[in-house]
């Protein structure tokens, strides 16, 4: 089978393709990216030689571009993960996240319409984020059922496009399935997000900076019980239809970070109390969901899909990782990456 995958460079793409590319050698796998700051070539260095996977830089912003794309390779599984995936980027700079999450998504459904003509088994599976729902009050989970309500630019841009995915279905008949996960973590997650931003700063003993009160709860699920989901679906989901996934790990915020500077004390030998003084409350973030829960059940009951990683377990692996490769830490804390932090931390005065 030709596989698609769009946006593998970046953290769950590169994920997937690391799994899938030994796992499905019959398999011919593309990877097409645009490269934009949160890819890394690097993720990749243990599948680009293989004979089964391939990669060409392509921006799917660029129509022309990815129909040439499907033209030539006529893929008859796609994997759509790219995206501008950051929400506070998005508060702060939200034209990217249309262009590549609502444009992006919409050349490659009219690319599948175009080519994806006449009998085949064919899928486009798109991964999207449990964020389409809005916030949570204390109690409840998000099901299938639970009506799109998104925060930020760029939750409404995947809400957007969740929308275009549904429209192809039903007017064009494109063979469609939808993932909507919770938070992710695990190796190779670009430091700008919770969990590697507060653990790199634990190691370089720089402020922790926690969002108001570090009340608000996300639904933590380990990259790799993501990816297994996403075959789950492709495998066994039925077609036209939406899946959520999620690790029922509803944790606030700041037991995350404690977690995570007894994580690191413990495995760098730290006192506890000098990591765990950093923690430092700043301004909270524009329209900030409260909390995130996932009810997962359709996906195990029709996919056979659990979580097999814990939060503790998974979190450990993760703190390990990061200690591990000190060379890709280097490598993609550049200029770029510090600007953001400059930009982003700068003026975000205590929480009052
Ligand atoms: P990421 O930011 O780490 O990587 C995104 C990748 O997409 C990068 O390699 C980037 O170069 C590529 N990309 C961006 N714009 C592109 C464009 N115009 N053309 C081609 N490539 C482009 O993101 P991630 O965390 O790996 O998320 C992947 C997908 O999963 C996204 O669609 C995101 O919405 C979704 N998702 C993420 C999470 C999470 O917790 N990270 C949870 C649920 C769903
Ligand atoms: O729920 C799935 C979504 O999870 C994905 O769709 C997004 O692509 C992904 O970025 C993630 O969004 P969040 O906004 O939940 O993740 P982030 O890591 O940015 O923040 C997690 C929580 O931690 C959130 O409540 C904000 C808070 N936070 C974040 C940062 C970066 C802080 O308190 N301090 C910080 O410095």
């Amino acid at each position: 089978m030709k596989v698609l995958v769009t946006g593998g460079a970046g953290f769950i793409g590169s994920g997937f393709l690391n799994l899938s590319v030994p796992r499905y050698p019959q398999h011919q796998f593309l990877n097409i990216d645009k490269l934009t700051y949160a890819a890394n070539p690097a993720n990749l260095l243990g599948i680009a030689s293989a004979p089964n996977y391939a990669f060409e830089r392509v921006d799917i912003e660029d129509s022309v571009a990815v129909q040439e794309v499907f033209v030539r390779h006529v893929p008859e599984l796609v994997v759509h993960f790219a995206a501008e995936s950051h929400v506070d980027r998005s508060i702060q700079a939200p034209r990217a996240f249309i262009r590549s999450n609502i444009e992006g998504t919409f050349n490659l459904l009219e690319a599948a319409r175009e080519v994806w003509i006449g009998p085949g088994n064919r899928r486009f599976h798109h991964v999207s984020t449990d964020e389409v729902y809005g916030s949570l009050g204390e109690s409840g989970l998000f099901t299938e059922a639970t009506a799109y309500d998104p925060s930020s630019p760029y939750s409404a841009s995947k809400a957007a496009s969740d929308h275009l995915v549904r429209a192809y279905h039903r007017t064009f008949g494109i063979p469609i399935t939808i993932s909507n996960c919770s938070n992710n973590y695990g190796p190779r997650q670009f430091p700008e997000k919770l969990i590697p931003l507060m653990l790199l700063n634990a190691l370089e003993r720089k402020p922790l900076p926690v969002y108001g009160r570090g009340l608000n709860v996300r639904d933590w699920l380990y990259v790799d019980d993501h990816c297994e989901a996403i075959w789950a679906v492709i495998e066994r989901g039925r077609v036209g239809e939406t899946y959520n996934v999620g690790g029922h790990n509803e944790i606030r915020n700041i037991d995350v970070v404690e977690r995570l500077c007894h994580l690191v004390a413990e495995e760098t030998n730290t006192p506890l109390a000098e990591l765990m003084q950093l923690i430092t409350y700043v301004t909270d973030r524009p329209g900030h969901d409260l909390r995130y829960a996932i009810d997962s059940s359709k996906l195990s009951r029709e996919c056979g899909w659990s979580a097999r990683e814990t939060f503790d377990s998974g979190l450990r692996k993760t703190v390990r990782w990061y200690l591990e490769n000190q060379a890709w830490v280097d490598q993609v804390r550049t200029g770029e990456y510090r600007n953001w932090i400059d930009v982003n931390y700068e003026g975000r005065g205590s929480a009052s």
